[in-house]
């Protein structure tokens, strides 16, 4: 599969009918069929941006959801297509390492990934993982966190609970950790609360190819924004559509369980985020989904699927002072002489780089703060200066391009 690193989500939707990634087989059944219930429009001042379903269709989405992950799947091996499974970028050298340490049955056996959720700067935190499975990512990141930081998985089904549970004294005894830095839960990630996750309690976020599963996005990134301290991040990697889905690709039960009708539109994932409050998202990469099958294809019509990873931050209204002029300071662990932000931005050590009030903003406000000198600068002129931010409106004309 081909990865759009460091380009445009718009060239990846424009791969999306080249690159060979779904078999199209029903995960929920062969013959698909329809959810009962109609989604409703969930957003007061966008009454076109359909991001929750009504809410018996959305307890019937978690129980197939439930029943799907807890029972029909075993490992890796028995998902029916592609959708799920990480792009073939390199991994970096610490993350290889450190999958080395997981165990067989968490990784690869039962990985339903879309995504690397790795980002930098990790030592001490305290991370979330919404629909953690088995635990793949979590006990990854129990180890770059290390044993002062700590990560919290959540899922709803209880068998991926389970599994991830299963291993933790395994872990902790292979990291030489004293006690553990890892906690599973179980529960729905749009109802953090009832799983006891208070205010302003994480540093990071992460999901990987989760949300797309979840009948309200925005309940489940209105969550997220609450559970992160100021100056947090949610950082992501989930499956995005290139239009908003018709009723009919939505309810489809097929394209549902192939991760495809549950996809937001990507366009609806800056306004979920601005109305939540985040900052406006960061591409980090994305890679395209053919769906591969005639029949599905002639239901999703022109719309094209993307696997992508966005960073959101929580960034405090304290923190917004214009642009700035940042030069990164070096030594983030993995990341010693540059920093790739994100498809807009790198920062290499020592070097000033112009950024927008946005970035500014993020850099000041959140855990790359002290990894930065950060200084009051111009407003940077046109896409010809270094580290501007490509807008969602320019984002916009490429995909529809
Ligand atoms: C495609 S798997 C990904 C699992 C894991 N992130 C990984 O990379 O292996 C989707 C997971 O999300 C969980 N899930 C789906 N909807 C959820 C929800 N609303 N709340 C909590 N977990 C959910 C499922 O139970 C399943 O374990």
């Amino acid at each position: 599969m081909k990865v759009w690193g460091g380009v445009s989500l718009s060239a990846a939707f424009r791969g999306a009918r080249s690159a060979p990634v779904c078999g199209g087989r029903g995960r929920f059944g062969a013959s698909g069929g329809a959810w009962r219930g109609a989604h409703r429009s969930g957003v007061r001042h966008q009454p076109h941006v359909p991001t929750a379903v009504a809410a018996t269709c959305g307890e019937q989405i978690h129980r197939e959801v439930q029943d799907y992950y807890g029972k029909e799947l075993q490992k890796t091996e028995d998902l029916k297509t592609n959708a799920c499974i990480t792009s073939s970028k390199p991994l970096p050298k610490v993350v290889r390492d450190a999958l080395e340490r997981v165990h067989e049955e968490v990784h690869p056996l039962r990985y339903y990934g879309c995504g690397l959720v790795v980002p930098e700067c990790l030592a001490s935190c305290r991370i979330l993982d919404l629909g953690s499975g088995s635990g793949r990512d979590c006990y990854l990141l129990s180890q770059l966190v290390g044993e002062q930081g700590h990560v919290t998985g959540i899922d709803m089904t209880e068998g991926q609970v389970e599994v991830a549970k299963k291993h933790i004294a395994y872990h902790m005894e292979k990291f030489g950790y004293q006690k553990p830095n890892v906690e599973f839960l179980q529960g729905y990630m749009e109802k953090l609360g009832d799983a006891g996750l208070a205010d302003n309690s994480y540093d990071i976020v992460i999901s990987n190819c989760v949300i797309n599963l979840a009948p309200d996005k925005r309940a489940v990134l209105q969550e997220a924004y609450r559970v992160l301290k100021p100056g947090g991040e949610m950082y992501f990697s989930d499956v995005y559509a290139s239009q908003r889905l018709s009723e009919t690709v939505r309810k489809h039960r097929v394209l549902w369980g192939e991760c495809l009708a549950g996809a937001l539109y990507w366009k609806d994932l800056y306004s979920i985020a601005e109305e939540v409050g985040f900052s406006p998202p960061c591409l980090v990469t994305a890679s395209p989904i053919a769906i591969g099958d005639k029949e599905l294809e002639s239901i999703v019509g022109d719309c094209r699927f993307v696997s992508a990873t966005f960073r959101l931050f929580k960034v405090p209204g304290s923190s917004r002072a214009g642009p700035g002029q940042v030069t990164y300071n070096g030594g983030i662990v993995g990341h010693e002489r540059e920093l790739v932000f994100d498809a807009n931005f790198t920062f290499k050590e020592g070097e000033l780089v112009d950024v927008d009030a946005e970035m500014a903003a993020i850099l000041r406000s959140s855990r790359f703060a002290e990894r930065f000198l950060i200084q009051p600068g111009a407003a940077p002129q046109g896409c010809s200066c270094k580290g501007v931010k490509v807008g969602s409106r320019q984002l916009h004309s490429w995909v529809q391009g």
